[in-house]
């Protein structure tokens, strides 16, 4: 039998078509409750978009161990070959709203949720090893730059380039973007990265550093400029699209989950700063581990339940798994949670999407759309009524810290890996890279901004820099 409509405070309602009017052409009634209700929910349906990462897609999978880690970590969903863990993952664009086109060139955002047996951890990374910059103080800066014009509200070559050209920290990041894998041609065929190092510790107190990497099983595969814009005049939602479908008819995307692990000591002291986000761990130095699969295997069944809602954090850690020292990751312990009660409100860690496996026990009670306040139990702690108390076992490792309070620089070495990327790349790719330069540095009516970048490009590597000043037409004494 066809369910019947109720308010949303399950009264029955007679008629959804017609609203209450005195006699048939009379003015419509305030008494008419439902159609009240109606509108004032409609009024609230929106909710603030992510202010970065607004545009994204998601699904559900699971993640199964293949190489036992216990070596390197007591994390549960990393110990015991053939443990499943299920997953929540949101794709993303970064600089648009949520309407924005999927296939403009722009990172992507990778942000895996594991729902584990010890609380949920996430690894909350893009399709870059990489990022712009190396200081969460600087993020808001980058962010402004990269969004609408605050006078036209039209996104500006200028402002983006007169930030990256100021910062010499984001060239290698840069390079990623204006290079091939700015425009991949599926969330299936990108890898992800942690970006950070994070550490790893196991059941004897040992401490590992570790990158993440997320190898794509269906291959790497990337647009030009010319199809992506094709394909943005005929579908706005294209890799949305194209992963649901995918999901849809059985086509299950799979990423191979490997890690570098670096020893505590020799990562102190490795040829890069370790916590420099914007630096690579070379993969000569210390090779892929593989350690499991993600396959996702579910769509959402709800976009806004399942995917708006969603909130990542770099800050949901599990036990064997904790933060390194870089400056970025510290300033994203605060901003992701902070974010989520901003967004979703001070209780969004209760909505389904982001609720934890294991029971939450904690003294916190209230707040708006608060729903799981314990029946009648002790709301402080210390108490004398048995209720929980901390658990030392969580403690994390110790670890030495020295220096004076200041203000430091990574270091100025911004060119170094920027310049191995570039030599790395086949010649028809370097072309592209040259191409896409020009068309995007070229529309910035700014010759001091130019030069500026392009003196980067050439310190990265002098062939890099003179075809890029070829490319715009600035003569190569003005670089030198
Ligand atoms: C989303 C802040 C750097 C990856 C967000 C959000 C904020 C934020 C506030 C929106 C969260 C929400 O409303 O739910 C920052 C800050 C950074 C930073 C302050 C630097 C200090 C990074 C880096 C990466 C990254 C380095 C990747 C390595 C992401 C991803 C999302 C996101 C994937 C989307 C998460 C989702 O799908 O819900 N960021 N971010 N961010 N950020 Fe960052």
């Amino acid at each position: 039998m066809t369910e019947k409509i109720t308010t949303s405070e399950g009264q029955p309602v007679a008629n959804n078509q017609h609203s209450q009017t005195a006699g048939k052409r009379g003015p419509v009634l305030i008494q008419d409750i439902h159609l009240l209700e109606k509108l004032a929910h409609f009024n609230r349906e929106r909710i603030p978009e992510r202010v970065v990462h607004a545009k994204g897609a998601g699904a559900f999978g699971e993640f199964e161990l293949t190489n036992d880690m216990s070596k390197y970590t007591k994390a549960g969903l990393f110990n015991g070959v053939g443990k499943k863990t299920r997953v929540g993952i949101r794709f993303s664009q970064v600089a648009g709203e949520s309407g924005y086109i999927d296939t403009y060139r722009d990172v992507r955002g990778f942000a895996v949720k594991f729902y584990t047996e010890e609380g949920n951890y996430d690894i909350v990374g893009n399709n870059t090893p990489v990022f712009f910059v190396n200081d969460a103080l600087k993020f808001p800066d980058f962010i402004h730059s990269q969004k609408r014009d605050p006078k036209t509200h039209l996104r500006d070559p200028y402002m983006q380039w007169d930030f990256w050209s100021h910062s010499p920290e984001s060239l290698h990041q840069v390079t990623i973007l204006m290079a091939d894998r700015g425009i991949p041609a599926s969330y299936r065929t990108m890898h992800g990265y942690g970006s950070h190092t994070f550490k790893w510790v196991n059941d004897h107190g040992e401490v590992f550093w570790v990158k993440y990497h997320f190898r794509t099983n269906q291959g790497v595969k990337n647009l030009t400029d010319e199809v992506a814009a094709q394909l943005a005049s005929e579908n706005t939602d294209y890799l949305m699209d194209e992963l649901f479908q995918a999901i849809e008819v059985g086509d299950y995307p799979s990423w191979t989950l490997c890690v570098q692990i670096i020893p505590y000591e020799e990562g102190l002291n490795y040829k890069y700063d370790l916590f420099d986000v914007t630096k690579v761990v070379s993969q000569k130095d210390y090779p892929l581990i593989e350690v499991g699969k993600m396959t996702l295997n579910e769509n959402p069944q709800n976009y806004f339940t399942d995917v708006e809602e969603i909130s990542f954090s770099p800050a949901n850690l599990v036990l064997g798994i904790e933060v390194s020292p870089d400056k970025l990751l510290q300033g994203r312990l605060f901003a992701y949670k902070d974010a989520a009660r901003y967004r979703l409100g001070a209780n969004y860690d209760q909505l389904p999407v982001n609720k934890s496996l294991n029971k939450v026990n904690n003294y916190e009670r209230d707040g708006f759309m608060q729903a799981n306040n314990p029946g009648g139990s002790v709301n402080y702690e210390p108490n004398s009524q048995g209720g929980p108390v901390q658990d030392e076992t969580a403690a994390i490792t110790p670890f030495d810290v020295q220096g004076q309070v200041g203000t430091y620089e990574y270091g100025t070495d911004h060119y170094s890996q920027a310049g191995d990327l570039y030599r790395l790349l086949p010649e028809d790719e370097k072309e592209r890279l040259v191409q896409t330069i020009k068309n995007n540095l070229g529309q910035v009516d700014n010759r001091e901004i130019q030069i500026l970048e392009i003196k980067q490009f050439y310190q990265a590597d002098q062939d890099y820099g003179a075809r890029v000043a070829d490319a715009l037409n600035i003569p190569l004494e003005e670089i030198q």
